[in-house]
């Protein structure tokens, strides 16, 4: 043993975080094979599930047990006879069917940042992004909706990773006095309809590039809330943004640099009226950029996406909705590292 290895030192965080890609790419297959949603109608043994998803000998029982060990299975009996089944998180989080099915991102980081986090050293390197648009150099929204498969990827992974922020903000913030709500970048207008539904008065737009309003539309009507969302198309650079008493803008400073977002939150300053209030939700960094290391991933993860895009902490955006002219800002903490960020007019 090496002479500096004390009961008090051990490597194990170290190792630990170091292949943690293993664990994470199993779970990453597990929904990609939708072993989740196969299981959960009930039990099935480990020779069962193997021919349901269509999987090699080999893959059993060791798929199988290592998702036991990690806490994503539970199982009965040990053998042939063993039989597999959900656990309570997988069933409710990871069965497609379920309505709160949070998969869409896990499906998005499998088929998408997985790969792109390969290149991780190249972009900290050259400061390039290592996506889809690494060698066309072409904007990436445009890039990622020219396939319509990628683009309802992306929109199911926003809604996995932004249902749990969306639904702690209707609670959280107090929206008994204002009556309209501009949600800019609203994907699926997932915000829209929760808010909307926890607070009946309020009427909700939700904003997003044209290719993303029928989508839109879609998810308002299966929600049932057609009579108080609506969808419209809106360039968010190119057009002006609507009047409202609140805008919200859910993981969209985030995706964009300094003078981006500067402009977005002037944007949003000179649509409000006076007592509105600009609402941003992102995974802020903490002020003192040590602790938040899912916020800080996050912000990693922008520059594999765009190269100059950043997260930020609650001071940053405090000092540039300052700098906007807004009155005063407060940060309400949301889901885990969510943040809303808010900007008083
Ligand atoms: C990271 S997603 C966030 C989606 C949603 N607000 C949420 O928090 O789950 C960014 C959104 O910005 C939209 N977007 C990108 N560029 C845009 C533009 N120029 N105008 C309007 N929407 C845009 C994308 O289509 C996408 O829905």
């Amino acid at each position: 043993m090496n002479e500096t290895m004390t009961a008090s030192l051990t490597p194990d965080r170290i190792l630990q975080t170091g292949m943690a890609f293993w664990g994470s790419k199993a779970l990453l297959s597990a929904v990609e094979l939708r072993v989740f949603t196969v299981l959960a109608d009930g039990p099935l043994t480990g020779e069962q599930l193997r021919q349901r998803l269509r999987l090699h000998p080999r893959a059993v029982p060791d798929f199988l047990d290592t998702l036991l060990a990690l806490g994503f299975l539970r199982r009965e009996g040990s053998g042939e006879q063993a039989a597999y089944s959900n656990t309570a998180e997988t069933q409710l989080f990871l069965d497609r069917n379920s309505p709160a099915y949070v998969g869409g991102i896990l499906e998005m980081a499998n088929a998408r940042l997985y790969p792109f986090w390969a290149d991780l050293t190249e972009a900290l390197r050259s400061g390039r992004p290592q996506n889809e648009i690494k060698h066309s150099g072409e904007p990436m929204f445009a890039k990622l909706y020219e396939d319509p498969a990628r683009l309802e990827q992306f929109m199911a992974a926003m809604s996995g990773i932004s249902a749990g922020n969306f639904t702690l903000l209707a609670e959280k913030f107090d929206f008994s006095r204002h009556a309209t709500l501009a949600d800019i970048g609203g994907a699926t207008g997932q915000l829209s309809c929760i808010v909307a539904a926890r607070h009946p008065h309020l009427r909700c737009t939700s904003l997003d590039l044209p290719k993303v309003t029928a989508i839109a539309e879609r998810q308002i009507e299966r929600r049932g809330m057609s009579e108080r969302v609506r969808a419209q198309p809106l360039d968010f650079f190119a057009d002006p943004f609507p009047r409202a008493d609140v805008i919200t803008m859910g993981m969209i400073l985030h995706d964009w640099n300094l003078e981006r977002k500067l402009q977005l939150m002037r944007k949003a300053f000179d649509a409000l009226p006076e007592g509105g209030c600009l609402i941003a939700v992102d995974n802020l960094i903490d002020d003192d950029r040590r602790e938040n290391a899912f916020a800080l991933l996050m912000s990693l993860n922008m520059l594999i996406e765009f190269g100059d895009a950043f997260d930020y902490t609650g001071a940053d955006f405090t000092g540039w909705a300052r700098e906007v002219g807004f009155r005063r800002a407060e940060i309400i903490p949301l889901a885990g590292p969510g943040r809303a960020a808010v900007a008083w007019k």
